[in-house]
């Protein structure tokens, strides 16, 4: 019989966190509170994380015996941060494979091996497929993004010939004031210069940040999760809903249109990509091994994310 769902890590448990610094890397090091959390991080002493979490700039600090129970990978260079030149493709390609090439080599050193690795890798995976809805077996389409998530999720993969479980969280876009796309939607809208993204009939997948948390912590205890699982809420809306929801939670109108052609011509492929394209991802695994969302619709999802 399964275990019941987890949506808790139990206490005393060691997770080793890349990107505990970030976002969501936050929002899950702050969860873990009766955990014992070591953070690998560029730079110790901006981190700002609580004293208990300890601080690591290389893997070489921790002793030879080190060992985990987890490892979450979620560090890796901004993908939304700037137009997709050469060189900022280069760097957002080569970041998460470069961490995950540290975090192999702590398999190598320290037995015993954790029991999961979860990766973050992103809906991007698909590629841009229109309305079709997307579970975990779905082929991609190629794409920048595609690539991006394919290199890290290729990373990862050595870590089960450690015997390691590996689940490649794809996540949708995470709602959260503090950050992502909220915190580059909220200044235009709150003051009523929102709307619609082109035709705005692109599919956004998303999904608040504490029920990525918790399904973070329930992959971490389903030992039946390895290989993709889609990080994203039930109910997927197109960007028209999306934007109609966000005004909604804001009581300011929405009606201005991004038009579409000066934006692509100004941003290029990050634009087809992230502004103008999305996926329609549905979480059946997530939801097939028995993990209830908190927030499945948006409109409860974005109440809960600006409050
Ligand atoms: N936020 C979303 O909506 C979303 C959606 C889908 C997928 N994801 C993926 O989930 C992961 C976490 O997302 P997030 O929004 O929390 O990320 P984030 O805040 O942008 O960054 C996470 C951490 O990555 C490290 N980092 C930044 N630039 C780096 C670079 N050039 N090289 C190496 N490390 C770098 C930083 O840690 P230090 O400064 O401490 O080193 C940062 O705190 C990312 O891989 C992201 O692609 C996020």
């Amino acid at each position: 019989m399964r275990p019941p769902p987890s949506t808790d890590a139990p206490p005393g448990e060691r997770w080793l966190v890349t990107g505990g610094t970030g976002f969501i890397g936050r929002r899950l090091v702050e969860a873990l509170s009766a955990q014992d959390v070591t953070v690998l991080t560029r730079h110790a002493v901006c981190a700002a994380l609580p004293s208990r979490v300890r601080l690591v700039e290389s893997l070489d600090e921790l002793g030879a015996d080190a060992s985990f129970d987890v490892v979450v990978h979620l560090a890796g260079a901004p993908i939304a941060a700037g137009v997709w030149t050469r060189a900022r493709r280069e760097r957002i390609l080569a970041s998460r494979p470069r961490i995950a090439q540290q975090l192999l080599g702590l398999l190598e050193r320290a037995p015993p091996p954790p029991r999961v690795w979860i990766n973050a890798s992103a809906v991007g995976w698909y590629g841009l497929r229109g309305d079709e809805c997307l579970d975990e077996t779905a082929p991609h389409r190629d794409c920048f993004s595609h690539a991006v998530c394919a290199a890290t999720e290729a990373a990862a993969v050595p870590a089960s010939e450690f015997g390691v479980r590996v689940a490649q969280l794809r996540i949708g876009l995470v709602l959260a004031r503090q950050g992502g796309l909220l915190a580059r939607l909220l200044p235009p809208f709150q003051l009523g210069l929102g709307g619609p993204l082109g035709s705005g009939r692109q599919w956004m997948s998303w999904i608040e940040r504490h029920d990525l948390v918790r399904l973070i912590f329930h992959v971490a205890a389903d030992g039946s999760l390895a290989g993709a699982v889609n990080a994203t809420a039930p109910h997927p809306v197109d960007n028209q809903a999306f934007t109609r929801a966000l005004a909604q939670a804001l009581d300011r109108p929405a009606f201005l249109r991004v038009p579409r052609a000066p934006v692509t011509w100004l941003l290029g492929d990050l634009a087809r990509e992230l502004l103008f394209g999305g996926q329609r991802v549905v979480p059946t695994r997530a939801v097939a091994s028995g993990f209830t969302f908190r927030h499945p619709r948006l409109p409860e999802a974005l109440t809960q994310a600006l409050g």
